[in-house]
């Protein structure tokens, strides 16, 4: 076996210098070939969608695609969503250790008792059209905490960024549900603190003043799960605008807002509402084939949502367990000959027979699941995003917090290769054709 190389040389072919790179090594994953001072040699690279770019070294989630694995500080992701809560996995990514009973307890209590919002906030909500979808009011909202939560100002400062990282994992949720409850027009529903956190949104989603509301707690362990498995995905498009938002020296509560705008794409967090879109549209078993072949159509934009990765292309863990949980959920609800399931069952199945599918490793993705569940606790397509917003707020501030306290990152500035006109001379308005 040969040994690792430890340095890369680019050579040209008009005969100029070679530039030795030195390579480093991580923990675990691909060793990075180090172009920091490439620059100083007047040439760049060239990666759009950072296909083959680190951006960043970071702590706090490993993923092999080709393995299917998934950490979170070390923990696999199949360990945590059976044995731990979303509080945990929220104080092992942002302080990157899993706490113990007494610094469980303190954490979920400083989190719990910093759910409320300021009033003045309901005031914002009530600023946007009803109709507007939770994700616009969620980028606005959020946004706006920073006109609210005046930390001290020094996202140098551990125990500022500590205070950030609180308030938003405690009043995210709010905002999620009150996005929604203003949307079907019933009264923002206030935390009730004596539930846990996943019990918490559901309550702030699903009652109204005038009914008690107990939340199921199949269901509820099954949101716990869904937030759990969306809480962080390492440099993933949307904790990469977080980052470079942050890079120079934005404010958090903004910073976050430009990650939940990231994360509202189809592409990305907007998958799961989008497939259930999708199989809202085929309707019935009998059209499936026909969505498929559109699918593969290169000349129809049309793709199946909630299939395929960047990442994974061999199975998405989180996928395998979430379609377990999946089934658990129906089960619980009677749900299993739902028409809308099966279709979903069916299309599952078709797709992973399919030749086109089976050669471009394109697998059901977390998703194509977590929509299905979500659904099927009665939670609108248009939520989706959202819900994944409020789960992934624990890896972004994890990302953000972690950025800030290494005192050597720069501001992320790409470069470009330029394609547009060489110089040319101004031309008056008159002259112009
Ligand atoms: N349906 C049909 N064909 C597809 C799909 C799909 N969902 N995904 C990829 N392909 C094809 C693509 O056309 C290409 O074919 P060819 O090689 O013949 O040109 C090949 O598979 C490789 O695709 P790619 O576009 O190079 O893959 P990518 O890494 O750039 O895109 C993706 C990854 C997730 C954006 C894409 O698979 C996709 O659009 N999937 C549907 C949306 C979705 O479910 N996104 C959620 C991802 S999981 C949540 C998250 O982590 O944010």
């Amino acid at each position: 076996m040969t040994n690792k190389p430890t340095k890369a040389t680019i050579t040209f072919d008009n005969g100029a210098a070679p530039i030795e790179l030195p390579i480093l090594s991580g923990s675990l994953g691909n060793d990075v070939i180090d172009i920091r001072n490439l620059s100083k040699h007047g040439i760049f690279t060239y990666d759009p969608g950072f296909m083959s770019t680190a951006a960043c070294n970071s702590n706090i989630t490993f993923i092999d695609g080709e393995k299917g694995l998934l950490y979170y500080r070390g923990y696999p992701i199949e360990q945590l969503a059976e044995h731990c809560d979303f509080m945990e996995v929220s104080h092992l990514l942002i302080n990157g250790e899993l706490p113990n009973a007494t610094q469980k307890q303190e954490f979920t209590r400083t989190i719990t008792s910093h759910t409320m919002l300021h009033d003045q906030l309901s005031n914002i909500f009530r600023g946007f059209r009803r109709d507007a979808h939770p994700m616009a009011v969620m980028v606005g909202v959020v946004g706006s905490m920073s006109a609210f939560y005046h930390t001290k100002g020094d996202i140098h400062d551990a125990q500022s960024r500590e205070i950030t990282a609180h308030q938003l994992l405690a009043k995210v949720p709010t905002i999620a549900a009150w996005s929604y409850k203003y949307n079907i027009g019933q009264p923002f529903m206030y935390p009730a603190n004596h539930l846990n956190y996943a019990e918490n949104f559901m309550h702030m989603m699903f009652a109204t003043p005038c009914e008690q509301y107990v939340p199921n707690p199949v269901l509820a362990k099954a949101f716990d799960r869904i937030l759990i498995l969306h809480a962080d995905h390492e440099q993933n498009a949307s904790t990469s605008t977080v980052r470079l938002a942050g890079s120079s020296g934005a404010n958090p509560f903004a910073c976050i807002a430009a990650g939940i705008a990231s994360l509202w794409g189809p592409a990305h967090g907007g998958a799961n509402e989008a497939t259930l879109k999708m199989l809202e549209e085929i309707g019935d078993i009998s059209r499936i084939g026909e969505f498929i072949k559109r699918a593969k159509d290169k000349t129809d934009t049309f793709r199946l949502m909630g299939f395929g990765h960047r990442v994974y292309r061999n199975m998405d863990p989180r996928a395998a367990i979430m379609r377990k949980t999946c089934h658990e959920v129906l089960n619980e609800l009677g749900l299993n000959d739902d028409p809308m399931f099966k279709l979903a069952m069916a299309l599952e199945k078709i797709a992973l027979e399919d030749e086109y599918f089976v050669s471009r490793q394109l697998y059901p993705n977390v998703d194509f699941y977590s929509g299905i569940v979500m659904r099927a606790m009665g939670i609108p397509n248009s939520m989706f995003t959202a819900i994944f917003a409020l789960a992934r707020t624990a890896g972004w501030i994890a990302q953000w917090s972690e950025m800030n306290a290494d005192s050597g990152h720069k501001i992320g500035r790409p470069r470009q290769l330029y394609t547009g006109e060489t110089r040319r001379e101004f031309v008056p308005i008159v002259k112009r054709t």
